[in-house]
């Protein structure tokens, strides 16, 4: 295994100042109502359909992570993705619509809610709370393919003069910019392939929901769970995560080339020293956290806030606590659908065999 130095590990922390915003990157950013989105690629290229688009981190993880900042009122037009899309609220009060339509149904989400959109259907979302809203995105794969748009959505970006090709090369005629004569143009999707895709009922899209302020923890749920500091709740979210007992419920489970879990700690508590052998990403919704390692003997850390995301190297051996004077909460992105089994070093084994808590030869938790 390749040793990091701690200037590469620090590259991986992508602080919310260091988003940067594009305002340019889908067909509908000239259509009124959704000419004032923002869009984010902070982990991978996303869908964003800017070939000039600003990337945080490049690296492969076997999912993207983004975001979208959109002022009250403003819309995210009706468009279908090939791999899974979970979004995460950060911010605001959002309006979940889906189908051919935008009318099968609905879903209100608030922040620390998630919500994980069924591939291959019509989606488009609304703020309507009071105030500007952000919404972390994740999408499965390391290649999200491109965005299918809803046939009235070209049509109304043509209007403005943004046509998609379909190398996925969004051309600005109103900029003077023609398109290309050997170039195809994306038309709009027929009522024949309209007609094939799936309907999703609101009792579905509705399990696909979490929701934040009705969570219900699973308690013990990792082997440093009764130990001092590694004390915590967590939520299962989508897949079976990092949970050392893999028993542990989740609410979504079909496959998305990620899990998604939530972990809840008073100050001082999060997650004893241990090491994943799957990417892993940290999004901290609420509080402040803080990172240790160390490399070679010598000890480094890192304290993230409100809205920061770090990629976790590989097989690092790092604690995370919440170093905050608040309730903390964590969302965490783990790469794959399997079950990851976290590798915990000897002193948290140990401490935790005082509370009756072992591990089996797979590293799943027994409890006496
Ligand atoms: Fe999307």
């Amino acid at each position: 295994m390749k040793t990091l130095s701690t200037e590469e590990i620090l590259k991986r922390v992508i602080r919310k100042e260091d988003f940067v915003a594009d305002k340019t990157a889908f067909i509908d950013a000239r259509t009124p109502g959704s000419d004032k989105k923002e869009n984010y690629c902070i982990i991978g290229p996303g869908v964003s359909e800017n070939p000039n688009r600003f990337i945080n981190l490049i690296e492969p993880h076997g999912f993207n992570i983004g975001a979208a900042a959109m002022p009250n009122g403003c819309i995210n037009s009706l468009h279908l993705h090939q791999t899974a899309e979970v979004f995460i609220v950060a911010k605001g009060t959002w309006r979940f619509i889906w189908g051919n339509e935008g009318t099968d149904g609905e879903a209100i989400l608030t922040e620390g809610d998630v919500i994980s959109l069924p591939t291959h259907i019509f989606r488009g979302f609304k703020n309507i709370g009071s105030d500007d809203g952000f919404l972390f995105s994740i999408l499965g794969e390391d290649d999200p393919k491109k965005v299918t748009w809803g046939p009235q959505v070209l049509r109304d970006a043509k209007d403005y003069g943004l046509v998609l090709l379909e190398d996925g090369r969004l051309i600005d005629t109103a900029q003077g910019v023609t398109i290309p004569e050997e170039a195809k143009v994306i038309e709009p999707m027929i009522q024949e392939e309209l007609a094939k895709i799936r309907k999703v009922t609101q009792e579905e899209m509705n399990a696909r929901v979490f929701c934040f302020k009705d969570r219900f923890p699973y308690k013990e749920a990792f082997l440093d769970c009764l130990s001092e500091g590694g004390k915590k709740l967590t939520y299962g979210i989508i897949g079976p995560g990092i949970s050392t007992d893999p028993n542990r419920p989740t609410l979504i489970t079909n496959p998305h080339s990620f899990s998604l879990e939530l972990l809840e700690a008073e100050p001082g508590n999060g997650l004893s020293s241990c090491s994943q052998s799957t990417s892993q990403v940290l999004i901290v919704y609420k509080g402040e956290w803080k990172v240790s390692w160390s490399l070679e003997g010598k000890e480094d850390e890192i304290v993230l806030t409100e809205k920061d995301v770090m990629s976790v190297p590989k097989n690092l051996i790092r604690s995370i606590r919440n170093v905050g004077k608040e309730t903390g909460f964590l969302y965490v992105v783990s790469g794959g659908d399997e079950w990851v089994p976290l590798q915990w070093t000897e002193s948290v084994i140990e401490e935790a065999k005082k509370n009756k808590m072992e591990l089996d030869e797979h590293g799943r938790l027994i409890r006496e």
